[in-house]
Order: structure tokens, then sequence, then C-alpha cells
């Protein structure tokens, strides 16, 4: 099912192209990759599907119908939830209290109305649970978790208050390889679980893995746009790489070594 798609979209800011022409689509249960260096227009392409900008050509449909956000809540509300980067995240509040942070469950009503704790904390931990996360303790205050256990609560978190799409931001940038990997299987169980995954990363090995569709970026302009089937992992490393431009640098380096 095709949750998100975008035809020819653009974006300048400014007199700077940052993305022209992209096409690509999000469908349920799928992982749709977004690949390419630094200034490749990664972040303004997800952006745009966040409803923090608005992109200026082309068109963006969510389940069929065209949209142009205003805010990042409109696109949340149409069950578009986005992890940025730096998680948005209290590091000196509880997990649990992060988990709900803006949506806290309630007892009583009117003056008496009073934050559920008890609810709260055992609705985290399922939650958590329920997408295979182990936390010791969800008492412990979310600064005290490793880059890549935060990631996993938030995408926990997208996951229990419903979202269909989750959009990901360089999730396993800052990560080593073994917290990658974590990572990258909770991406891969929430797709499985449904949801459409836009996963941004500039690394292909990451990416491979857990990807249905690649769309490499550079310059703001679609290097290529594949499925699966039509791509092997060394091909994409050497499209992200630059292909015919890394072999001139190879052979480049080889001259100046000498034979
Ligand atoms: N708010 C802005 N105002 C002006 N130019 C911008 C703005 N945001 C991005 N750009 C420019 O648009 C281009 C694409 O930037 P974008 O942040 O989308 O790239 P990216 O692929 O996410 O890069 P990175 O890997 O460094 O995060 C760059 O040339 C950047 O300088
Ligand atoms: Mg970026």
């Amino acid at each position: 099912m095709n949750l998100l798609e975008v035809k020819d979209v653009g974006k300048t800011y400014g007199s700077v192209i940052a993305l022209r022409e992209v096409s690509t689509v999000v469908n349920a249960g799928e992982v749709t990759c977004v690949l390419g260096d630094n200034g490749a227009g990664k972040s303004t392409l997800i952006k745009i599907l966040a409803g923090v900008h608005r992109h200026d050509h082309g068109e963006y449909t969510v389940d069929g119908q065209p949209v142009r956000f205003t805010s990042p809540r409109e696109a949340l509300d149409r069950g578009i939830a986005t992890v940025y980067q730096d998680l948005a995240v209290v590091p000196l509040m509880s997990v649990w209290r992060n988990f709900f942070l803006g949506s806290e469950p309630t007892v009583g009503f009117g003056p008496f109305r009073a934050l559920d704790r008890k609810k709260a904390r055992e609705t985290t931990k399922r939650a958590l649970a329920d997408m295979g996360i182990d936390l010791r303790d969800v008492e412990q205050p979310v600064g005290t978790l490793s880059g890549g256990e935060r990631q996993c609560v938030a995408i926990a978190r997208a996951v229990y208050f419903g979202a269909k799409v989750l959009i990901l931001d360089e999730p396993t940038a800052a990560l080593g390889v073994k917290q990658a990997g974590v990572v990258l299987r909770y991406v891969a169980q929430a797709a499985d679980r449904g949801l459409g995954v836009v996963l941004i990363t500039h690394n292909p090995h990451h990416a491979y893995p857990v990807g249905d569709r690649f769309l490499l970026l550079k310059r703001g302009v679609a290097l290529g746009s594949y499925e699966k089937a039509d791509i092997t992992l060394p091909e994409l490393t050497r499209q992200m790489a630059g292909g015919a431009e890394l072999e001139a640098l190879e052979h480049e380096l080889r001259e100046v070594k000498g034979p």
C-alpha cells in the first residue's frame, strides 16, 4: 500500500537549489532509503515529508491526496512521525517521562486530574518489550542510555503512538557497528509491523540489509532510484562513492605513487 509519494518535488532556499525533480514512494511494510553525501538534499527532502518545509515544485501525496503541510504537527496528525538526529529528548528526565512527553495518561478528571505514573511506567515497559527492547529500569534518566538505546526508545514511541510512517534522519550516524546493528533491527521490525519507513543514511552498508528501495541524491538531484532486486550492495556502494570519480582518483593516486 502506497502511503506517501513525491513526484518531481523541488525546493530552493533563496538562490540555492536544494532539491530538483526528486520522486520516490513509501509503502506500508517497506523501507525507503535516502542516500547521499553532505549537502545532497536528504534533510531537505525529509523536512518536506515531515511538514517542516514546503516544496515549491512537484507534488506530494499522502494516501493518494495532494498535501501541503504547514507544520510538523499536521504531518504528525496524518501519522507521519519523524525522529531527528538530535532526538529532542530531555536527558535528565526518565525514560518513561520522555516516552510520554506531551501525551501523558492521566487519572481523575477536572482539577483532580493527575499524571498516572504507574500506568505510564508499565506502558513504557510493555511498549519497549514489544519491540524486543529490554531496559533494566524505565525510571533511569534518558541521558544515561547509549545513543543506540535512545534511538530505539524513539522508534518504539512512534510505533506505540500509532505512526503510519516513520522518518529517521541518520539514526546510525553516530553509532558503533554493534549499536547500529541493533537500531537497524528495530527499523526492520517497524516495517514488519506494517509501518512505512524512510531511512536517511550515507552508509550503503546500513541501508542495504534493511532497504526495499534506494534513492540516491547528489547536489539536490536524484542520481538514481532502485528497487532492491535491481541493485547489488557493491554497485550501490560504487554509486554512492561517485563511481567513475573514485576510479579516476585511484588512477591519479597510482600515477603519483608510480608503478
Ligand atoms: N535553511 C537553509 N537555507 C539555505 N540553504 C539551505 C538550508 N538548508 C539547507 N540548505 C542547502 O541546501 C542543500 C541541501 O542541504 P541538506 O541539508 O538537505 O543536505 P543533506 O543531504 O541533509 O546533508 P548532510 O548530510 O550534511 O546532512 C545544501 O547546499 C545546503 O547548504
Ligand atoms: Mg542532513
